[in-house]
Protein backbone atom coordinates (compact mmCIF):
# COMPACT_ATOMS: atom_id res chain seq x y z
CA UNK A 1 0.00 0.00 0.00
CA UNK A 2 1.38 3.42 -1.15
CA UNK A 3 0.23 6.82 1.24
CA UNK A 4 1.14 10.19 -0.66
CA UNK A 5 0.85 13.55 0.37
CA UNK A 6 2.35 16.85 1.23
CA UNK A 7 5.02 16.58 3.98
CA UNK A 8 3.09 16.95 7.56
CA UNK A 9 -0.35 15.95 5.73
CA UNK A 10 -0.68 13.19 8.37
CA UNK A 11 0.75 10.19 6.16
CA UNK A 12 2.00 7.87 9.39
CA UNK A 13 -1.24 8.80 11.06
CA UNK A 14 -3.37 7.37 8.53
CA UNK A 15 -0.49 4.04 8.40
CA UNK A 16 -1.12 3.89 12.02
CA UNK A 17 -4.57 4.54 12.08
CA UNK A 18 -4.78 1.27 9.13
CA UNK A 19 -2.57 -0.67 11.56
CA UNK A 20 -4.77 -0.05 14.58
CA UNK A 21 -7.95 -0.89 12.86
CA UNK A 22 -6.61 -4.00 10.96
CA UNK A 23 -6.43 -7.46 12.36
CA UNK A 24 -2.76 -7.12 12.61
CA UNK A 25 -2.98 -4.17 16.08
CA UNK A 26 -1.78 -6.83 18.37
CA UNK A 27 1.55 -6.91 16.21
CA UNK A 28 4.30 -5.00 15.75
CA UNK A 29 4.18 -1.73 13.75
CA UNK A 30 7.40 -0.92 12.88
CA UNK A 31 8.81 2.57 11.19
CA UNK A 32 11.81 2.47 8.48
CA UNK A 33 12.96 6.25 7.29
CA UNK A 34 14.32 5.15 4.11
CA UNK A 35 15.63 8.81 4.22
CA UNK A 36 17.75 8.24 7.61
CA UNK A 37 19.26 5.12 5.95
CA UNK A 38 23.21 5.18 4.29
CA UNK A 39 22.68 3.13 0.95
CA UNK A 40 25.21 0.52 3.10
CA UNK A 41 23.29 0.40 5.99
CA UNK A 42 19.70 -0.09 4.55
CA UNK A 43 20.17 -4.15 3.83
CA UNK A 44 21.31 -4.95 7.38
CA UNK A 45 18.32 -2.78 8.89
CA UNK A 46 15.61 -3.97 6.95
CA UNK A 47 17.29 -7.41 6.62
CA UNK A 48 19.50 -8.03 9.65
CA UNK A 49 22.76 -9.76 9.65
CA UNK A 50 24.55 -12.79 10.89
CA UNK A 51 27.60 -12.15 13.33
CA UNK A 52 30.55 -11.62 11.38
CA UNK A 53 28.47 -10.73 8.03
CA UNK A 54 31.44 -7.54 7.41
CA UNK A 55 33.07 -5.44 9.90
CA UNK A 56 31.78 -5.01 13.06
CA UNK A 57 28.72 -7.24 13.18
CA UNK A 58 29.75 -8.57 16.11
CA UNK A 59 26.46 -10.22 16.48
CA UNK A 60 23.38 -11.39 15.04
CA UNK A 61 20.93 -8.71 14.27
CA UNK A 62 17.14 -8.91 13.64
CA UNK A 63 15.84 -6.89 10.75
CA UNK A 64 12.98 -4.39 10.36
CA UNK A 65 11.31 -7.13 8.18
CA UNK A 66 11.73 -9.79 10.95
CA UNK A 67 10.74 -7.56 14.00
CA UNK A 68 7.46 -6.39 12.38
CA UNK A 69 6.25 -9.74 11.58
CA UNK A 70 2.64 -10.64 11.25
CA UNK A 71 2.43 -6.44 11.78
CA UNK A 72 2.99 -3.48 9.64
CA UNK A 73 6.33 -2.13 8.18
CA UNK A 74 6.28 1.33 7.83
CA UNK A 75 8.92 2.16 4.83
CA UNK A 76 8.79 6.27 5.25
CA UNK A 77 9.90 8.57 2.30
CA UNK A 78 10.19 5.22 -0.04
CA UNK A 79 11.26 7.55 -2.66
CA UNK A 80 14.69 7.91 -1.13
CA UNK A 81 15.15 4.04 -1.20
CA UNK A 82 18.68 3.63 -3.24
CA UNK A 83 17.75 2.36 -7.01
CA UNK A 84 19.87 -0.80 -6.37
CA UNK A 85 18.11 -1.55 -3.27
CA UNK A 86 14.58 -1.75 -5.24
CA UNK A 87 15.35 -4.79 -6.58
CA UNK A 88 15.57 -7.57 -3.68
CA UNK A 89 13.06 -5.35 -2.06
CA UNK A 90 10.75 -5.89 -4.88
CA UNK A 91 11.39 -9.77 -4.55
CA UNK A 92 10.99 -9.53 -0.58
CA UNK A 93 7.60 -7.97 -1.46
CA UNK A 94 6.78 -10.13 -3.87
CA UNK A 95 7.71 -13.60 -1.78
CA UNK A 96 7.84 -12.31 1.71
CA UNK A 97 11.10 -14.45 2.43
CA UNK A 98 14.38 -13.26 2.32
CA UNK A 99 17.80 -14.16 3.83
CA UNK A 100 20.43 -12.06 6.34
CA UNK A 101 23.37 -10.38 5.55
CA UNK A 102 25.60 -13.35 5.48
CA UNK A 103 23.01 -15.53 6.12
CA UNK A 104 22.15 -18.22 4.13
CA UNK A 105 18.90 -19.21 5.29
CA UNK A 106 15.47 -17.97 4.02
CA UNK A 107 13.60 -16.41 6.78
CA UNK A 108 9.47 -16.02 5.74
CA UNK A 109 7.79 -13.46 6.94
CA UNK A 110 4.44 -12.68 7.49
CA UNK A 111 4.30 -8.45 7.05
CA UNK A 112 1.99 -5.66 5.66
CA UNK A 113 3.97 -3.32 3.88
CA UNK A 114 2.73 0.28 3.77
CA UNK A 115 5.35 3.07 1.73
CA UNK A 116 4.92 6.63 2.11
CA UNK A 117 6.19 9.90 0.28
CA UNK A 118 5.60 12.99 -0.77
CA UNK A 119 7.93 12.46 -3.81
CA UNK A 120 6.43 12.06 -7.47
CA UNK A 121 6.45 8.53 -7.80
CA UNK A 122 5.36 8.30 -11.38
CA UNK A 123 7.89 11.33 -12.28
CA UNK A 124 10.61 9.07 -10.57
CA UNK A 125 9.25 6.32 -12.60
CA UNK A 126 10.05 8.41 -15.93
CA UNK A 127 13.61 9.81 -14.76
CA UNK A 128 14.75 6.32 -14.10
CA UNK A 129 15.04 6.64 -10.43
CA UNK A 130 12.61 4.57 -9.34
CA UNK A 131 12.10 1.35 -10.62
CA UNK A 132 8.13 0.93 -12.09
CA UNK A 133 7.93 -2.33 -11.22
CA UNK A 134 8.41 -1.61 -7.22
CA UNK A 135 5.95 1.54 -7.86
CA UNK A 136 2.64 -0.68 -9.55
CA UNK A 137 3.69 -3.15 -6.49
CA UNK A 138 3.77 -0.80 -3.77
CA UNK A 139 0.32 1.50 -5.56
CA UNK A 140 -1.79 -1.90 -5.71
CA UNK A 141 -3.71 0.38 -3.00
CA UNK A 142 -2.83 4.23 -3.41
CA UNK A 143 -4.10 6.51 -0.45
CA UNK A 144 -3.70 10.09 -1.17
CA UNK A 145 -3.97 12.30 2.14
CA UNK A 146 -5.33 15.45 0.95
CA UNK A 147 -3.13 18.65 2.30
CA UNK A 148 -4.47 20.46 5.24
CA UNK A 149 -5.37 23.92 2.73
CA UNK A 150 -7.83 21.11 0.74
CA UNK A 151 -10.01 20.21 4.04
CA UNK A 152 -10.18 23.74 6.17
CA UNK A 153 -13.14 22.03 8.03
CA UNK A 154 -10.49 19.57 9.79
CA UNK A 155 -8.93 23.05 10.97
CA UNK A 156 -10.87 23.82 14.01
CA UNK A 157 -11.25 20.06 14.45
CA UNK A 158 -7.65 19.52 14.55
CA UNK A 159 -7.14 22.72 16.31
CA UNK A 160 -9.23 21.93 19.56
CA UNK A 161 -7.50 18.35 19.49
CA UNK A 162 -4.23 19.87 19.74
CA UNK A 163 -5.39 22.22 22.65
CA UNK A 164 -6.76 19.93 24.77
CA UNK A 165 -3.30 17.51 24.20
CA UNK A 166 -0.79 20.43 24.96
CA UNK A 167 -2.67 22.72 27.19
CA UNK A 168 -1.67 20.60 30.15
CA UNK A 169 2.41 22.19 29.85
CA UNK A 170 1.09 25.60 31.39
CA UNK A 171 -0.39 26.09 34.59
CA UNK A 172 -2.97 28.51 33.38
CA UNK A 173 -6.53 27.38 32.43
CA UNK A 174 -7.30 27.26 28.52
CA UNK A 175 -10.46 26.85 27.31
CA UNK A 176 -10.35 27.76 23.55
CA UNK A 177 -9.55 30.14 20.95
CA UNK A 178 -10.86 33.37 20.81
CA UNK A 179 -13.26 33.94 17.68
CA UNK A 180 -10.76 35.36 15.68
CA UNK A 181 -7.85 33.75 15.98
CA UNK A 182 -10.04 30.75 15.22
CA UNK A 183 -11.05 32.72 11.66
CA UNK A 184 -7.23 33.87 11.08
CA UNK A 185 -6.53 29.78 11.26
CA UNK A 186 -9.34 28.90 9.23
CA UNK A 187 -7.82 31.68 6.71
CA UNK A 188 -4.32 30.41 6.65
CA UNK A 189 -3.31 27.59 3.78
CA UNK A 190 -1.14 25.99 6.02
CA UNK A 191 1.72 25.08 3.82
CA UNK A 192 3.23 22.71 6.64
CA UNK A 193 0.22 21.17 6.78
CA UNK A 194 -0.77 19.45 10.39
CA UNK A 195 2.28 19.45 11.89
CA UNK A 196 2.24 23.35 11.34
CA UNK A 197 -1.00 23.58 13.01
CA UNK A 198 0.04 21.78 15.88
CA UNK A 199 3.08 23.79 16.45
CA UNK A 200 1.49 26.86 16.39
CA UNK A 201 -1.18 25.54 18.99
CA UNK A 202 1.46 24.86 20.87
CA UNK A 203 3.14 28.18 20.57
CA UNK A 204 -0.05 29.80 21.53
CA UNK A 205 -0.04 27.84 24.65
CA UNK A 206 3.12 28.73 25.89
CA UNK A 207 3.50 32.21 24.99
CA UNK A 208 -0.47 33.43 25.39
CA UNK A 209 -1.42 34.24 29.15
CA UNK A 210 -5.10 34.46 28.76
CA UNK A 211 -7.28 31.68 29.46
CA UNK A 212 -8.43 31.41 25.24
CA UNK A 213 -5.70 31.42 22.74
CA UNK A 214 -5.49 34.86 21.00
CA UNK A 215 -4.40 36.17 17.66
CA UNK A 216 -1.71 37.98 19.36
CA UNK A 217 -0.63 34.57 20.40
CA UNK A 218 -0.63 32.82 16.79
CA UNK A 219 2.54 32.92 14.64
CA UNK A 220 3.19 36.13 12.42
CA UNK A 221 3.08 33.61 8.96
CA UNK A 222 -0.77 33.85 9.32
CA UNK A 223 -0.66 37.28 8.97
CA UNK A 224 2.50 38.08 6.90
CA UNK A 225 0.74 36.58 3.18
CA UNK A 226 2.36 33.55 3.21
CA UNK A 227 0.86 30.66 1.87
CA UNK A 228 -2.39 30.65 -0.57
CA UNK A 229 -4.92 33.20 0.17
CA UNK A 230 -7.99 32.73 2.39
CA UNK A 231 -9.97 29.22 2.27
CA UNK A 232 -13.41 29.63 4.20
CA UNK A 233 -13.75 26.74 6.21
CA UNK A 234 -18.03 26.10 5.15
CA UNK A 235 -16.16 24.90 2.53
CA UNK A 236 -17.11 21.31 1.59
CA UNK A 237 -14.69 19.13 2.62
CA UNK A 238 -12.30 17.75 -0.32
CA UNK A 239 -12.56 14.13 -0.62
CA UNK A 240 -10.43 12.38 1.82
CA UNK A 241 -9.60 8.85 1.68
CA UNK A 242 -12.00 6.64 3.78
CA UNK A 243 -10.00 6.46 6.83
CA UNK A 244 -9.19 10.05 7.40
CA UNK A 245 -12.42 10.62 9.38
CA UNK A 246 -11.89 8.10 11.78
CA UNK A 247 -8.41 9.47 11.94
CA UNK A 248 -8.90 13.03 12.33
CA UNK A 249 -9.34 13.99 16.15
CA UNK A 250 -11.03 15.92 17.18
CA UNK A 251 -12.10 17.13 20.73
CA UNK A 252 -14.79 18.25 22.30
CA UNK A 253 -14.20 21.42 25.14
CA UNK A 254 -14.10 19.39 28.10
CA UNK A 255 -13.67 20.41 31.97
CA UNK A 256 -10.27 21.14 32.06
CA UNK A 257 -8.49 18.32 33.65
CA UNK A 258 -4.72 17.79 32.54
CA UNK A 259 -3.95 15.05 34.31
CA UNK A 260 -6.40 13.03 32.90
CA UNK A 261 -5.94 14.42 29.39
CA UNK A 262 -2.10 13.80 29.77
CA UNK A 263 -0.96 11.85 26.21
CA UNK A 264 -2.74 9.13 27.09
CA UNK A 265 -3.30 7.04 24.18
CA UNK A 266 -6.85 7.66 22.12
CA UNK A 267 -8.40 4.66 20.74
CA UNK A 268 -10.40 4.79 17.62
CA UNK A 269 -13.74 5.10 19.36
CA UNK A 270 -12.61 7.58 21.22
CA UNK A 271 -10.97 9.16 17.82
CA UNK A 272 -14.45 8.97 16.17
CA UNK A 273 -16.86 9.95 19.39
CA UNK A 274 -14.57 13.24 19.48
CA UNK A 275 -15.08 13.60 16.00
CA UNK A 276 -18.99 13.82 15.78
CA UNK A 277 -18.74 15.68 19.22
CA UNK A 278 -16.67 18.29 16.94
CA UNK A 279 -18.80 17.78 13.90
CA UNK A 280 -22.09 18.46 16.45
CA UNK A 281 -20.67 21.72 17.85
CA UNK A 282 -19.72 23.70 14.78
CA UNK A 283 -22.53 23.05 13.43
CA UNK A 284 -24.32 24.16 16.48
CA UNK A 285 -26.42 20.62 16.83
CA UNK A 286 -27.37 20.60 13.32
CA UNK A 287 -27.31 16.47 12.81
CA UNK A 288 -28.33 16.70 9.08
CA UNK A 289 -25.05 19.35 8.65
CA UNK A 290 -22.89 17.35 11.20
CA UNK A 291 -23.85 13.78 9.29
CA UNK A 292 -22.57 15.67 5.92
CA UNK A 293 -19.38 17.57 7.52
CA UNK A 294 -18.66 13.92 8.19
CA UNK A 295 -19.53 12.21 5.19
CA UNK A 296 -21.89 9.78 6.68
CA UNK A 297 -25.87 9.16 6.53
CA UNK A 298 -27.87 10.86 8.97
CA UNK A 299 -29.20 7.50 10.29
CA UNK A 300 -25.51 6.07 10.94
CA UNK A 301 -24.79 9.51 13.03
CA UNK A 302 -28.14 8.65 15.01
CA UNK A 303 -27.05 5.35 15.50
CA UNK A 304 -23.76 6.61 16.47
CA UNK A 305 -25.05 9.56 18.87
CA UNK A 306 -26.85 6.83 20.80
CA UNK A 307 -24.19 4.28 21.02
CA UNK A 308 -21.79 6.89 21.91
CA UNK A 309 -24.47 8.41 24.33
CA UNK A 310 -23.30 11.87 23.52
CA UNK A 311 -25.64 14.66 24.85
CA UNK A 312 -26.88 12.33 27.53
N1 LIG B 1 -5.52 13.59 11.72
C1 LIG B 1 -4.63 13.90 12.67
N2 LIG B 1 -5.00 13.94 13.96
C2 LIG B 1 -4.10 14.28 14.92
N3 LIG B 1 -2.81 14.57 14.69
C3 LIG B 1 -2.39 14.53 13.41
C4 LIG B 1 -3.27 14.19 12.33
N4 LIG B 1 -2.58 14.23 11.18
C5 LIG B 1 -1.32 14.57 11.50
N5 LIG B 1 -1.19 14.74 12.84
C6 LIG B 1 0.03 15.15 13.55
O1 LIG B 1 0.75 16.03 12.69
C7 LIG B 1 2.14 15.72 12.71
C8 LIG B 1 2.57 15.33 11.31
O2 LIG B 1 1.93 14.11 10.94
P1 LIG B 1 2.71 12.91 10.21
O3 LIG B 1 4.07 12.71 10.81
O4 LIG B 1 1.80 11.73 10.15
O5 LIG B 1 2.87 13.58 8.77
P2 LIG B 1 3.63 13.04 7.48
O6 LIG B 1 2.70 13.23 6.32
O7 LIG B 1 4.13 11.65 7.74
O8 LIG B 1 4.84 14.08 7.37
P3 LIG B 1 6.28 13.89 6.66
O9 LIG B 1 6.04 13.79 5.19
O10 LIG B 1 7.00 15.16 7.01
O11 LIG B 1 6.90 12.67 7.24
C9 LIG B 1 2.32 14.63 13.74
O12 LIG B 1 2.64 15.25 14.98
C10 LIG B 1 0.97 13.98 13.81
O13 LIG B 1 0.75 13.39 15.06
MG1 LIG C 1 6.17 11.04 8.00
Amino acid sequence: MLITGQSGSGKEMVARGIHQASKRTGHPFVAVNCAALTESLIESELFGHEKGAFTGATDRKIGRFEAANHGTLFLDEVGELPLGRQTKFLRVLEEQCFERVGGTKSIHVNVRVVAATNRDLPAMVKAGTFREDLYYRLSVIHTIVPSLGERPTDIPILAHHFLLRLRSQVARNIDGFSRDAMNAMCAYRWPGNVRELRNAVERAIVLGDGNQLEVADLPPELFTGSGDPAVAPAVAPAVAPAVAPAIVAATAPVAHSPAAEAQAPMTLRDLEKNGIIAALQSTGGNKARAAALLQIDRSTLYKKIKDYEIGS
